[in-house]
Parts: structure tokens; sequence; C-alpha cells
């Protein structure tokens, strides 16, 4: 008894002299905040677990709400479509997914949590499209730099006028094009007034762009770490708008973030070696941000000034700390 006393009582006393050791985990942002209603995904169904590829996509084929744990490791061989209603969450350290991604496709109210996704070839990672109301947290996405910008496609792509999206505590790592929104011009009067996702707390390391690139829609940036981004991080293009605060640049990051509508040729050097002009987009900067050794190149200031919801801000000398403590698999 007294032990245990004293035992809570000196790891309060440590908490208030370091750092909180406890972190809230809750949905935060437009996932949350947004005309439909917070995302929930299948809290009010059943909960299964599930072990093979089978399995797994016959539990989240259909919209009814559910909630399936996945245990263990899926190489699938065609990609996962998730329906609406749904959490699917790894069991323990993480459920490895191989071989195919994942779709969210005219779906609403998803939530993917504690995945490991590697190494997906033609596809996305993640793709969520025409979808309103997505939480992915706590994944990790990882593949290489080494085969060039081109031989993967991106970690997770929010395109054709999805919505109301936050993606917190991912753990994107060693890929080139990470996350892109918006990805056509031919569909931009589809995007326009859409794609208002907010990222926060995830760590980027070892990347090259796409931190994400941004067309047509509203994202809320904040307190994430980036580290060796090699050479874009936040894009803001073709009248995007960013708010952009309490980020962390690291390592090798050569630019932090620009709304110059120049998608540089590093982006896509297989497709178009010199680069290819869009219009520029706009960003804000609430919050400081800690630009390391990355510059900025902020040609037009928008109107995205404060997100439209409450969040609590990670102090900036923390975020390096609490998002490397806090981002990827194992943590929930
Ligand atoms: C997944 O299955 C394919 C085809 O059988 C195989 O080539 C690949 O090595 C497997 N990947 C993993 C991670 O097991
Ligand atoms: C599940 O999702 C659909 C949209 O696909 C929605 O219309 C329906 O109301 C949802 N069902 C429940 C029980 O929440
Ligand atoms: C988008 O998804 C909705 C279902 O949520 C569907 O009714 C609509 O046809 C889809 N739109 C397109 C362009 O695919
Ligand atoms: C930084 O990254 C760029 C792009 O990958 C590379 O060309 C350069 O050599 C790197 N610099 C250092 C110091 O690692
Ligand atoms: C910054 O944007 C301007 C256009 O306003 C462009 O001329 C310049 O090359 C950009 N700088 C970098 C480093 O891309
Ligand atoms: C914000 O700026 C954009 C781009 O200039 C403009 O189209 C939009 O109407 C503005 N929104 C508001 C609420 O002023």
């Amino acid at each position: 008894m007294k032990l245990s006393f004293l035992a809570t009582f000196a790891s309060l006393v440590l908490d208030t002299s370091s750092k909180p050791t406890r972190r809230d985990f809750g949905l935060v942002g437009f996932g949350k905040d947004n005309p439909f209603g917070p995302t929930i995904g299948g809290s009010g169904g059943e909960t299964v677990t599930v072990t093979s590829p089978a399995a797994l996509v016959s539990a989240l084929a259909d919209n009814t709400p559910r909630t399936v744990i996945a245990e263990g490791r899926f190489n699938l061989t065609t990609r996962l479509q998730v329906g609406s209603n749904k959490s699917l969450i790894g069991s323990g350290k993480g459920a490895e997914i191989s071989g195919k991604g994942i779709t969210v496709a005219d779906k609403t109210n998803v939530i993917i949590r504690n995945l490991g996704i590697r190494f997906i070839l033609n596809h996305d990672g993640i793709t969520i499209q025409n979808s309103t109301r997505v939480w992915i947290d706590h994944n990790e996405f990882e593949s290489d730099i080494t085969h060039g910008p081109d031989y993967y496609d991106g970690q997770c792509d929010i395109v054709r006028a999805s919505d109301w999206i936050t993606v917190s505590w991912n753990y994107f790592h060693d890929h080139w094009k990470s996350s892109l929104l918006g990805n056509s011009d031919a569909i931009r009067d589809v995007d326009t007034g859409h794609l208002h996702i907010t990222y926060h707390h995830n760590y980027w390391r070892n990347e090259g762009t796409r931190g994400p690139a941004g067309r047509f829609g509203h994202q809320h940036v904040f307190n994430n770490l980036y580290e060796d981004y090699h050479y874009q991080a936040i894009h803001s293009r073709s009248d995007n708008q960013v708010l952009v605060e309490g980020n962390v640049f690291r390592g090798n990051t050569t630019e932090a973030l620009s709304t110059y509508g120049l998608v540089i040729p590093d982006d896509s050097p297989n497709t178009s070696p010199d680069g290819d002009y869009e219009i520029d987009g706009f960003a804000n900067l609430g919050a400081t941000n800690d630009w390391g050794p990355a510059t900025i190149n902020i040609t037009q200031v928008g109107n995205f000034t404060k997100a439209p919801y409450e969040y609590e801000l990670t102090s900036l000398d923390s975020v390096e700390q609490v998002v490397k403590a806090g981002a990827g698999l194992g943590r929930i």
C-alpha cells in the first residue's frame, strides 16, 4: 500500500519536473470537428479479431459498424477495401500490411490505427478517395528512397473531394513522395472547397517530397517532426491553403515549406524532368516553427489564419521528443 502510494507520488513529481509520460491520443482536428460529426469508426458495433487476409477483407467489406482488430501479418494480393463505419486497428505492437495497400473509396467514418504498411508497389499505402470523416493514426509507413521517386507511389494520398480528415501520430519513413492531396487539375472543381485535413504529431524521416503537398484544399499542419526531408516538405499549390505551426525541421532537410506552384523536378523526374508549373498556393504561419536548416518560400499569404476547432499545441522545444516517443506502432 505504502510502497505503491510512494511510487505513484514519485511519478507525479517526475511528471511535473520533466514531460508528461501519458499522452491523450484522442482524435483532434477536422476528423473530429466538422459539419457531419466526429469520426467514430466502428463504435457501437461488434468487435472481431482477424488473423488471415480473407477474414480481414470480409470483415471490412460492408458498411455495418464494426471494429476489426488485425493480428499478425497480412500479405495482401488485392487492395484492401474498407467500408464505412469501420475501425481497423492493429493488435499490440501493430499488424503488418504488405503486398497491396488500403483503399477507402466513396465511404464515410473510417478509423485506421496501428498498422505497419510497408513496401507497397504500384499504388499508395493508403488511398482515401471521395470519402469523408477518416482518422489515420499511429501507423508506420515504410519503403526506401534508393529506387528513386517513381518506384513507389504515395504513402497516404487523399483525393477526389475527400474531406474532414485527421492524420496524426504516424511514422512516415524511407519514402520519396509521402502524401498528396488532390491529384488532378481536371477535377479542380470537384476538389475545391474540400480536402480539410489536419496533420499533427507525425514523424517524417528520410523522405523526399509531399509532406504533405496540398492542392485546392485547406490543411492545418501542426507539431510535426521532419528529419532528413531531402527536397521539399510542405507544399501548398494550386490555390491550396495551409496553416503551419509548431513544426520542427531537422537533419538534411532542404525546403520546409513552399507555396511556389512549381512542382520541383525532384518530385517527379521520371515523368517531368523539368518540373511542372502550377499556380501558387497560400500559407499562413501560426505558432512559431523551428525551421532548423531548411528554407521557406511563401509567395502568397492566405486567409486560413486560425483552425476552427480546439487543439492543444505541444511546446516547440518538446516537439522532437514528444513526437519520437509517441508516433508509430505500439503506442495506443
Ligand atoms: C508477399 O507475397 C508475395 C507473393 O507470394 C511474395 O513475393 C512476397 O515476398 C511476400 N511478402 C512478404 C512481406 O511476405
Ligand atoms: C454507415 O455508413 C453509411 C454510409 O455508407 C451510412 O449511411 C449509415 O448510416 C451508417 N450506418 C450506421 C449504422 O451508422
Ligand atoms: C462519392 O461517393 C458517394 C457515396 O458516398 C457516391 O454516391 C458518389 O457517386 C461518389 N462520387 C463519385 C464522383 O464517385
Ligand atoms: C542531403 O540530401 C541531398 C538529397 O538527397 C543530397 O544530395 C545531399 O548529399 C545530402 N547532404 C548530406 C550532407 O547528407
Ligand atoms: C520562390 O518562389 C519564387 C516565385 O515567387 C521563385 O521565383 C523562386 O525560384 C522560389 N525559390 C525557390 C528556392 O524555389
Ligand atoms: C480566402 O482566399 C481565397 C483565395 O484568395 C479566396 O478565394 C476566398 O474567397 C477567401 N476566403 C475568405 C473567407 O475570405
